[in-house]
């Protein structure tokens, strides 16, 4: 088998990309398209990645169940003794039934609701990550009410400047809606000792995503570090620091953020101050593990534009349209004229939207009506993001392990796009006039 292509996992024999050996094209036809596809080893050997990394200091990995929340996808990350990143009750759920256990799960969001809050609480998780100061009001009165006590820990917005492909995906600026300034944060720890049913355990940053640099993370480490030095100072001890996530994969097949160099900083600065570590890394888990299959549908020119209408688009794969996100697309079935100039094309979906695209001017070999194409790295953030505008139905994802392909998800069908519908019985007047009879 040839060398990787997408990702090691995708790789072409016979000129034809596989997963793990297992034929692409023979999923899409088993399957249908779209068609998203996992591999089960990329991820394990993420998290081993990881693991051996922060190997030198005590280290809980919260997957971000954001990036892709398949149930089967959960289950096998928290195989591994990982636990979860989640920001929604939803998500709680998910994590839950998947098998990860609630002490293992932290919970982060800017909107947390009194009923999620005392979800949360019922079942026992990590930490709450709490991101306003109104927040940690309810969440007192919560965990009052229950007559129990909250652990929390402040996600601080550290104020810096991280270096993110787009400006959505920057979290760590002061002007952003995450996290509580420095030293409000402060106030609220040292708050900590008239507040019996809030007990401070630990302390959060996550700055972005997407980012590729150590720097930024060094920056919020320091930052973060100087007011638990603080804390401890003042009589409030934390018991870890979590990073948060964002560490950049490579969408253009270059190395991802270098997890080595930002480790050997961290576990030193931890392990002095015998801090536990969380990170809640999504994207560089499962990004590179995934692709979406997309059949073409048909090609047309106008305005000196070429355009391959596929039948994904951004319903599937919100990526591109929404902030720009750029995925290697390349055919899955190399055709024998492989070498053949490559033009530029949108590569567009069915949604009728102008802003429904998975690329732009792209150059690729001009496919034929009926090929296949593969989205790379597309394992993150795009099923979890997909919708049914355009009452589209969602596509069935796939998981390749131990070379076999595992339907973790079917296709939806029309019966999925309308549960929990009604249609009410018409009002009186508006039956008579539909029935043809003037007098009500
Ligand atoms: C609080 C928090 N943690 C972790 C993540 C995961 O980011 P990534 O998937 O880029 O690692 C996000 C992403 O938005 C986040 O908001």
């Amino acid at each position: 088998m040839g060398q990787g292509v997408l990702s090691p996992a995708f790789s072409r024999r016979d000129g034809e990309l596989t997963c793990r050996g297992v034929s692409l094209e023979g999923l899409a036809e088993r399957f249908g398209t779209p068609l998203y596809v996992y591999d089960a080893q990329g991820i394990a050997e993420r998290i081993q990645a990881f693991h051996h990394a922060f190997r030198g200091v005590e280290f809980l990995l919260a997957y971000s169940v954001k990036a892709n929340g398949n149930l089967a996808i959960l289950n096998r990350i928290g195989a591994t003794g990982a636990g979860a990143d989640i920001v929604s009750e939803g998500e709680l759920e998910r994590a839950l039934r998947a098998g990860i256990p609630a002490s293992r799960i932290v919970f982060a969001g800017v909107g947390k609701t009194a009923a999620e809050m005392a979800r949360a609480l019922e079942a026992g998780i990590h930490a709450f990550h709490v991101e306003s100061e109104e927040e940690l009001d309810l969440l007192e009165e919560v965990a009052r009410a229950r007559g129990v006590q909250a652990p929390v820990g402040i996600r601080v917005n550290p104020d810096v400047e991280s270096p993110t492909p787009h400006h959505y995906t920057a979290t760590g600026h002061a002007a952003s809606k995450f996290g509580i300034p420095v030293s409000r944060a402060m106030e609220l720890y040292r708050s900590g000792a008239d507040r019996p049913h809030l007990r401070f355990v630990g302390i959060d940053v996550h700055i972005g995503s997407q980012i590729v640099e150590v720097e930024p993370y060094l920056a919020a480490l320091e930052t973060v570090l100087v007011m638990v030095d603080e804390l401890r100072d003042a009589g409030v001890p934390l018991e870890y620091l979590d990073l948060g996530g964002g560490f950049g994969v490579g969408y253009r097949g270059e190395a991802g953020l270098p997890l080595d160099r930002l480790a050997a900083v961290v576990t030193k600065r931890l392990r002095e101050r015998g801090l536990r570590l969380i990170l809640e890394p999504g994207r560089s888990i499962v990004g590179e593990a995934g692709v979406l299959l997309t059949r073409v549908l048909y090609r047309k020119e106008s305005g000196g534009k070429r355009f391959v209408i596929t039948d994904a688009g951004m319903t599937e794969l919100l990526r591109p349209s929404h902030y720009g996100g750029w995925h290697r697309i390349v055919p899955v079935i190399q055709n024998a004229d492989a070498g053949a100039p490559e033009v530029a094309v949108d590569v567009v979906g069915p949604v009728c939207e102008s802003g429904d695209f998975l690329a732009l001017d792209r150059p690729l070999p001009l496919p034929e009506r009926g090929d296949l194409l593969a989205v790379g790295t597309a394992g993150a953030y795009g099923f979890s993001m997909a919708s049914n505008y355009n009452a589209r139905r969602r596509p069935a994802e796939v998981l390749v392990e131990n070379s076999r392909p595992l339907l973790i998800r079917r296709r939806e069908e029309v019966d999925d796009l309308i549960r929990g519908e009604v249609i009410p019985p018409l009002p009186t007047v508006a039956a008579a006039l539909h029935s043809g009879d003037p007098t009500p």
